[in-house]
């Protein structure tokens, strides 16, 4: 097989753009189809941007007509636990109903693969210190319900019509292209190691930590950091073992391991050469003190091993992706047209 094309929803975004960039250097053809809500056009390198919205099921029809794609990797969404909560049905919409109009076209077009970008939140709060994937699946928040939601159509959709799929729960993703080519570019950034870098370099007064009461060693709250570029191969071996039918896959991306917020702090002063500005505040509702992947699974079946998810690599990453921003005048610019407009 020469050159499969492979569309690519959310192909704008932080992880779909990196994953574009692997699946280029593992010889497919990346095709990002995107609505442009949160993406950038200027991180679609790696194969043609098609814009459009996976609602759109006519605009949709058209670029699987045009392209005839061997297989979707989607990860379009929306993806803001504190918007979700406040805006249920925008989640619903966008993410529900627009990943059944892509099943559907995918689907007419007889497109059996698809890749999809699940979470940790589709767990709620965990019961284990290390999350297994057969952990009980009770999400908190309308964002974790819509991803659990869409995962269980494609488990259907699978069942009665044949299609084969590779569902990944991501932890908390971070860090960026080591050659400097991608990283994350909102204008209002909501992860923890982006508002670490923001917060180092002065743009925003300080990082706010919720909680230091936890039952954690210091006190903060611990989460399992998984570099974007390891999310992006496990992506790349899931398509692999598709093509070589090797069976359905729901499977967990982390580390086994979980870092603190105070230790993320005190990698940062080293990495950064300046301290990152941070106050306390009391935790927010729904957090749980840990949240970490058992991702043996994902090791087991696709032999896959994160070899950037060092904590001192993601944030080194993630503080030259910003200042190569910055160098070019772009920080904070890039993007996020919901924001533009509220800002
Ligand atoms: N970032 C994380 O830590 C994390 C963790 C777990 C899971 N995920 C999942 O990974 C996926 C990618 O997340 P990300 O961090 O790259 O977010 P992102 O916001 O950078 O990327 C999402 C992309 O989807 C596009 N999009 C959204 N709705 C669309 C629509 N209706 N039609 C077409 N395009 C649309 C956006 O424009 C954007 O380019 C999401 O599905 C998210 O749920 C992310």
């Amino acid at each position: 097989m020469s050159f499969p094309t492979i569309l690519v929803t959310g192909g704008a975004g932080y992880i779909g753009s990196h994953a574009c960039k692997a699946l280029k250097n593992n010889g497919f053809t990346p095709i990002t189809y995107d609505s442009l809500v949160t993406g950038n056009a200027e991180a679609v390198k790696w194969g043609p941007l098609e814009q459009g919205d996976i609602r759109d099921r006519d605009r949709l029809k058209a670029v699987f007509a045009q392209y005839k794609p061997a297989a979707v990797m989607h990860f379009a969404a929306l993806i803001q636990v504190g918007e979700s909560v406040s805006a249920p049905a925008l989640y619903y919409d966008n993410n529900v109903y627009g990943s059944y109009c892509l099943l559907e076209e995918a689907r007419a077009a007889g497109v059996k693969q698809m890749v999809f970008s699940s979470t940790a939140a589709v767990y709620g709060i965990p019961q284990t210190n290390l999350i297994t994937e057969d952990h009980p699946k009770t999400p908190i928040n309308p964002y974790g319900n819509t991803k659990l939601a869409m995962e269980n159509m494609i488990r259907d959709y699978a069942a009665a019509y044949g299609i084969n799929y590779a569902i990944l729960r991501y932890f908390n993703a971070a860090g960026a292209d080591a050659e400097g080519d991608l990283g994350t570019a909102y204008k209002v950034y909501t992860h923890l190691v982006p508002l670490m870098m923001q917060a180092a370099d002065g743009e925003i007064p300080e990082m706010k930590i919720f909680g230091n009461d936890y039952p954690t060693a210091d006190g903060t709250a611990m989460r399992d950091f998984i570099h974007v570029t390891d999310l992006v191969d496990a992506h790349v071996l899931a398509l692999k073992h598709m093509q070589a039918d090797k069976g359905n896959l729901t499977l967990n991306l982390g580390t086994n391991k979980a870092t603190s917020i105070l230790e993320m702090l005190s990698a940062a002063k080293d990495v950064l050469g300046k301290p990152v500005p941070a106050s306390m505040f009391p935790r927010r509702a729904g957090d749980p003190p840990v949240l970490a992947a058992d991702a043996s699974a994902a090791r087991a079946t696709l032999g896959w091993t994160p070899h950037h998810s060092d904590i001192r690599n993601i944030l080194a990453t993630a503080w030259s992706w910003q200042h190569k921003l910055r160098a070019h005048g772009r920080a904070g610019a890039l993007s996020l047209t919901r924001f533009k407009e509220a800002s």
